[in-house]
């Protein structure tokens, strides 16, 4: 396995992401907390941070252990930190070095292997490397960046000043597996598998005859999440399953007959009725969000107080939902932030938390599901927000826009799969809008509603495009819409970005 130092630098994740892309197993570990026993690991890389190595109170770690000992990469504050301590010279850049650049090589190294000269690499920092440390060598510079690359001489030790792991460094990948396959001997064997093994492992031993409590939501995550936790302590997971009234038409009886016939230990709470009660009369956005948040809580807390001696909260939370990092003075215990599907529970429930998902990305969470033969149609499902079609109401909610809506998104939807387009698309769904518009059927004039279709493609929701549907597609969805479900007379298509537009409506 691989250890990789994190000196907080947002993109810390991505390195361990792009190297999980390899098959190979890492661990990210504080700089100031490395793990005891150094040995296991085969190679180190080092992170960059939002820090300057010049600043009085740098970063400033022991790599006794680490340096000249195994293979390291060091990555932006990684190889100014090695120039800055070991001989060389950091200074502030005067030149703008942000954003791309292309390589030019100076000297022939595996560490390149099968990159070619002018490769787009990423930079992002304000301090630049003037000399090189001792027994430094150049191996690499760009128009702007004479140090962009370079080697100890006598180590396996590699320092480059741009991002290896963002996307827009595009032989990022090949780079970090030059160095950590060609370079540092790992073995590329780690596989979904491994994690699942692993995890369990972790699980039954954190977890012992503890009872753990989880809410399924019939998203990817907690499904997943919820499978792990199953095959660590069985019967000892307890997940509940909370109908609020606006899931999407059928899916609480679905969903809840696919977990029973996973083997999931789940109940089904229909709580539809206290939902809608909870939202009535509100419009504000926000005020159905905490409306839905607390009514959540409220049930589910109860239900959770009817398993006796309950220990611990899963929670299918994944990466993106990680806002706070774990911070590179902190350490790991860093403050967990709750789910945003969950919001959190009461205080005096007291409940340990447990995340097995933490450190994947949707696609790897994916991936997992299906190494433990999970079904392709759950893993494959589009996000769903947590308020569910309330968000995609304008206005207030009633149980009859409810109904109309679910009828709208199943029309929509159901047409998405049968099109073979469901998986084409990041995301997709119906919004109501609270105008009615003038129409006509047969000889009679209509004063009817209007719905609003979306689909985007996007990566991690953050930001996104909306998708490029076929005319023919939209035309028979909107025909089938308008004559299948009563009450709505006019389908328009949603076609703007986020940003600044965002993906929901509300
Ligand atoms: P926006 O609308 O912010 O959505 O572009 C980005 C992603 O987040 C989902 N979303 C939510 N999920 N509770 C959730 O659990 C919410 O209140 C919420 N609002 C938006 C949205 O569906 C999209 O995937």
């Amino acid at each position: 396995k691989v250890l990789i130092l994190d000196f907080g630098s947002q993109y810390t994740q991505l390195i361990a992401r792009r190297v999980r892309e390899l098959n190979i197993y890492s661990e990210i570990h504080p700089f100031n907390k490395p793990p005891k026993n150094v040995d296991d690991y085969k190679a180190v890389i080092l992170s960059g941070s939002p820090m300057s190595v010049r600043s009085e109170d740098a970063f400033h770690p022991d790599l006794s252990e680490i340096r000249g000992k195994k293979p390291m990469l060091a990555v932006c504050y990684g190889a100014q930190y090695l120039a800055h301590f070991s001989g060389g010279e950091v200074a502030e850049s005067n030149t703008r070095e942000y954003g791309r650049a292309n390589l030019s090589f100076v000297e022939e190294d595996a560490f390149f292997k099968n990159i070619s000269v002018g490769s787009q690499v990423w930079m992002s920092h304000s301090d630049t490397i003037k000399n090189l440390p001792t027994n430094g060598k150049l191996l690499a510079s760009t128009h702007d960046v004479k140090n962009a690359a370079y080697k100890i001489e006598g180590e396996s030790t590699y320092a480059i000043q741009f991002h290896p792991e963002v996307y827009h460094s595009k032989d990022g990948k090949q780079l970090l597996e030059n160095f950590l396959v060609a370079i540092a001997n790992v073995n590329p064997d780690w596989t979904p598998n491994a994690f699942v093994q692993e995890t369990v492992d972790d699980l039954k031993a954190k977890l012992g005859d503890d009872k753990v409590v989880l809410g399924l939501s019939g998203g990817v995550d907690s499904s997943v999440a919820a499978m792990l936790l199953h095959k660590a302590i069985g019967k000892n997971l307890y997940c509940i399953f909370v109908n609020n009234g606006l899931l999407r038409k059928n899916e609480f009886t679905e969903v809840l007959e696919q977990y029973k016939g996973m083997g999931l230990n789940v109940k089904g709470v229909d709580a539809s009725a206290r939902f809608l009660d909870a939202l009535a009369g509100l419009s504000d956005p926000e005020k159905k969000r905490k409306a839905i948040g607390n009514a959540f809580i409220e049930v589910f807390d109860q239900e959770a107080n009817l398993i006796e001696d309950v220990k611990w909260l899963a929670q299918g939370t994944i990466y993106p939902d990680v806002i706070e990092s774990v911070s590179a003075t902190g350490g790991p215990s860093a403050t967990i932030k709750s789910h945003h599907n969950v919001g959190g529970l009461p205080d005096y429930m007291k409940l340990k938390i447990v995340e097995p998902l933490r450190a994947l990305f949707k696609d790897e969470v994916r991936r997992v599901g299906a190494s433990m033969g999970m079904d392709k149609d759950l893993l494959g499902r589009h996000p769903f927000p947590g308020p569910g079609l309330a968000i995609r109401i304008l206005g207030d909610i009633t149980a009859e826009k409810v109904q109309i809506l679910q009828d709208v998104d199943a029309v929509f939807i159901n047409g998405l799969r049968d099109a073979g387009l469901y998986d084409k698309v990041w995301q997709a769904g119906a919004i109501l809008l609270p105008v009615n518009s003038v129409g006509v059927m047969g000889d009679e004039r209509t004063y009817e509603k209007c719905v609003a279709l979306r689909a985007v493609e996007s990566t991690d929701g953050m930001t996104a495009d909306w998708v490029n549907l076929p005319y023919e597609f939209l035309q028979k969805t909107s025909n089938d819409i308008i004559n299948k479900v009563k009450g709505v007379n006019r389908v328009v298509y949603d076609i703007s970005s986020k940003p600044p537009a965002t993906i929901e409506w509300e």
